[in-house]
């Protein structure tokens, strides 16, 4: 979704501004547009489109201007076209605004602009922005930013510059991320941290409502009752490197290949001896593990499907009841919740407007709130009660690879955990546990080695591929059709395997493929049964399995195997799979694998 940056300093910002655009891609956009500006005032450039168009359009020109924002923008109000394009200028040229997030209030703020005379020129929510600025503009720019977000509803990260104040920027956040970030040549702005990492490690993360001045020598921030504050600065671990390409052709191959680093990273801090240490959950929750009631998993696409390997999990492990909901279904559903049902909410980007809702509806029910979360300080961490930490990295590629297994490996940890707390797992079966989760790491490097370039090459010329599986294997078939859709756009479906024949089983034609997967311990002869089905209605079997089980389903037309592992643990490389086979598909079909039409990264808007 929409990305902002901005920067004030002594170096010209444009090169400065298209990097940190370029770093904001991966969230997705369809236009991008930047303002610089100096004492001879603000200048502007937006184009629709993707940011080589914008790049192009400024490098025939030398900008000298030591301030300026930037923006991608992911339409939601109004065509992706250059005139709806960010930055936005006042009526009077005298303030820029990029911003992310959706002005909620913006059709009564902008028809009492309009009763002024004001005349609009885009469709955004955020014109009003700039307007509103211009209105209450008397020579104090940080006086105008205070009294136009006190007239905002609505989520906002803002970049603002006037040209009366060259030499500084104004952010404000509410409900959209925003880091703010130091260096010896300046200070910048912008939605996420990996949009930083070639300019500096040192970044703040400002709170809810805060205001932010950023000038050469430095930032200042005020609270939003206009408290001048103190927030502190720290040091990021991640490198400029780990959120570039490399020798890589796509971040999304890159991130795969990444996977059993991630994995370690993840598992190895919370595996001691021979048992699962999870310190971040001491004293937590109030009622007491044994006195928790249910589990209600929350989170949205990938994140969703690592909740429902999360359910099999913990329910066969610590025989605890969880629900697992879409984020946008939860926060609406009247669905009763107490001080013993802990709610989990999983996000790699810790952004998710809907899970962020779902979280803050879980604490007005008074449900203790752990979130599953990748970015550090993202809004989603910030908020739950409790916080485990997945290690992926930056994750660039819309789709995600680590950020998912990684969220399944916490699981399995969080199962385990609940498992031993809750008197269901022996010291032995925690032994043995802890040595399978040991060895994931290891098991999902070979898994990256199986070829799925011959499967890839004949699912490319598939109209509909269904992926079907029970149990684990039921939740992995679902991840797997997300990959293959959202980058290959093969429409794809995962089922589960005894419920195709209650309807969808009617699509399959001579030489429709489905990906049966043989993983988990349910029912295999069963699952097999299924295959037979589908085989004699003319459908090509794929068949993805564990090692143990790759005879019973020998009769698919083609199989590929990875490494025997203890039923539930199979979901990480059986999903490692089939985001191989997702994106041999999507390469041999030409697709814009890492930034794929129409969806964003992280979905900031509800
Ligand atoms: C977007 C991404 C998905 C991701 C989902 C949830 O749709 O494209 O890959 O699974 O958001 O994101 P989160 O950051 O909350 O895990």
């Amino acid at each position: 979704m929409c990305g902002i940056i901005g920067y004030v300093g002594t170096q010209p910002a444009l090169p400065r501004l298209l990097t940190g655009l370029s770093r904001l891609e991966y969230r997705g956009y369809d236009s991008a547009g930047i303002a610089v500006a100096d004492d001879s005032g603000i200048c502007a450039h937006k184009r629709q489109g993707r940011l080589s168009a914008l790049e192009k359009d400024v490098k025939q020109r030398t900008f000298t201007q030591k301030t300026g924002i930037g923006h991608t923008r992911w339409a939601t109000h109004g065509a992706p076209d250059d005139i709806n394009a960010h930055p936005h200028m006042s009526f009077d040229g005298r303030f820029a605004v990029v911003h992310n997030g959706i002005i909620e209030n913006y059709a009564a703020l902008k028809a009492e602009l309009q009763q002024e005379g004001v005349t609009f020129r885009s469709d955004t929510d955020t014109e009003v922005v700039a307007h509103l600025l211009a209105k209450h503009y008397k020579g104090d720019f940080r006086r105008a930013v205070a009294e136009t977000v006190a007239r905002l509803n609505g989520a906002y990260a803002l970049g603002i510059l006037c040209r009366d104040f060259p030499h500084e920027l104004f952010a404000v956040r509410r409900a959209s991320p925003l880091v703010v970030g130091v260096s010896a040549d300046g200070g910048y702005i912008a939605s996420d941290v990996t949009a930083l990492l070639p300019f500096t490690r040192r970044v703040m993360l400002p709170e809810e409502g805060d205001m932010v001045r950023v000038t050469a020598d430095g930032i200042a921030v005020w609270e939003e009752s206009g408290k001048l504050v103190n927030r502190p600065f720290e040091e990021v671990t991640w490198s400029a490197a780990t959120a570039e390409k490399g020798d890589y052709p796509h971040y999304m191959l890159k991130e795969m290949w990444e996977q059993p680093a991630a994995l370690a990273a993840t598992l190895a801090p919370h595996l001691e001896n021979d048992g699962i240490r999870l310190p971040e959950l001491a004293g937590f929750p109030a009622c007491g593990w044994v006195g928790l009631r249910r589990i209600c998993m929350v989170a949205c696409g990938s994140a969703y499907h690592a909740a429902m390997v999360g359910k099999y999990v913990v329910e066969k492990w610590a025989r605890l009841p969880v629900e697992v909901d879409l984020a946008s279904e939860f926060r609406y559903r009247e669905q009763p919740l107490d001080e013993r049902t802990l709610t989990v909410v999983i996000s790699q980007s810790g952004e998710t407007a809907d899970t962020l809702a779902a979280l803050r509806k879980a604490k007005r029910c008074g449900s203790p709130v752990l979130a599953i979360v990748n970015v550090t300080g993202s809004t989603i961490a910030r908020e739950s009660d409790r916080v485990l930490y997945t290690q992926a990295g930056p994750e660039v590629a819309v789709a995600t690879t680590k950020g998912y297994t990684t969220q399944v490996a916490m699981l399995f940890l969080l199962g385990g955990f609940l498992a031993r707390q809750r008197g269901e797992l022996t010291a032995e079966a925690e032994r043995r546990l802890t040595k399978d989760l040991r060895e994931l790491p290891a098991l999902t490097q070979e898994t990256l080695t199986v070829a799925t370039v011959g499967a890839a090459k004949w699912l490319s010329q598939a109209r509909d591929v269904y992926f079907i599986g029970r149990g684990i294997g039921y939740a992995v078939a679902l991840e797997g059709a997300l990959k293959l859709k959202e980058i290959s756009y093969i429409h794809a479906e995962g089922y589960a395997a005894g419920e195709l024949k209650h309807g969808t089983i009617s699509l399959v034609e001579e030489g429709t493929p489905v990906v049966v997967l043989g993983c988990g311990e349910v029912a295999p002869e069963k699952t097999l049964s299924n295959l037979r089905e589908v085989t004699a209605r003319g459908a090509r079997v794929l068949a993805v399995t564990t090692a143990d089980l790759c005879e019973i389903y020998g009769e698919a037309a083609e199989v590929l195997t990875v490494p025997t592992v203890s039923p539930q643990l199979s979901a990480i490389p059986v999903a490692v799979v089939l985001q191989l086979l997702a994106y041999y598909t999507a390469l041999e079909r030409g697709c814009d694998i890492d930034k794929p039409r129409n969806l964003a990264k992280s979905v900031t808007v509800e």
